[in-house]
């Protein structure tokens, strides 16, 4: 029997109504794998995964990625659960797709919350399918013929209080990776790669990339395009990366909030030689 479903908004995001055992079982993977690429987030409440259930349900879905050696990454501010990561989600504020600095970014990933946070906190989704659908027709040829270089810098500049030539230099040095600002996907379906991870334009005079950037950007965040998860304990949030990009909402960054993410590989690659 299919799952029950019910849209979250009209253009994105969907719940479904099950519970651990089913999920587990593997018996709907194909139909969340169809759910997540119409709709770009499946939900579920009332799960209450730990880690290892997380990480089985994950694998019923696609191939488990190592995150810097870890397969569930502790997404938190506080250093005391994550020494290593931490100061990284603090750029996650702004709009953007996770592996932008890779030839193929992950297909999706699972979240979990461990601690909520008092206020604020929502993680916010928009479907870039939609978005681009909704280009005019001149604006989807402009996109199409473009090619965007994105950085590390780009995508953490706004956290940097001050930084050094050192520490500029450093994440220069991360490396870029060239995207096409329209992903053409093995199923047909385009959607439109938008991230702060976006530098510049390949070739375009720095001023008016920087207005065309500008105005991806803005036109990726109506709220047409929009869900926001409001997070309560035992959620289930599965989320196409590919497809969608994400940023979390403000909140007391010292009200220790931790969810707990599984990732998995892509299956895409994105980028193009440069
Ligand atoms: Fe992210």
């Amino acid at each position: 029997m299919p799952l029950a479903t019910i849209e979250l908004t009209s253009r994105i995001g969907v719940g479904v109504r099950t519970d651990k055992a089913a999920l587990l079982s593997g018996a709907h993977a194909a139909e969340l794998r169809g759910l997540l690429e119409r709709y770009g987030v499946v939900i579920a409440r009332d799960i209450g995964f730990d880690d290892d259930e997380e990480m089985a349900f994950a694998a019923t879905l696609g191939t488990l990625r190592q995150e810097f050696g870890h397969p569930i990454m502790k997404v938190t501010l506080d250093k005391r659960e994550n020494p290593e990561f931490a100061d990284y989600f603090v750029a996650t504020n702004q709009w953007h797709m996770d592996g932008t600095h890779e030839d193929v970014p992950p297909l999706a990933s699972i979240l979990t919350p461990r601690v909520l946070a008092p206020w604020g906190g929502e993680t916010e989704f928009a479907n870039m399918y939609a978005a681009y659908e909704d280009l005019p027709d001149d604006q989807k040829a402009q996109l199409e013929s473009i090619r965007i270089v994105h950085t590390k810098l780009a995508s953490i500049a706004h956290t940097l209080d001050n930084p050094s030539e050192e520490d500029l230099d450093r994440l220069r040095n991360y490396g870029s990776k060239i995207h096409p600002a329209v992903w053409h996907h093995r199923s047909g379906r385009r959607s439109i790669v938008m991230s702060a991870s976006a530098d510049h334009v390949v070739g375009m005079d720095p001023a008016e990339s920087a207005a065309l950037i500008q105005w991806i950007k803005d036109w990726c965040e109506q709220r047409r395009y929009v869900y926001q998860h409001q997070w309560r304990m035992g959620d289930l949030l599965i989320w196409d990366n590919t497809g969608t990009t994400h940023r979390v909402c403000d909140y007391d960054h010292a009200c220790g909030r931790r969810l707990h993410r599984v990732t998995l590989l892509g299956e895409e690659r994105l980028a193009q030689a440069a």
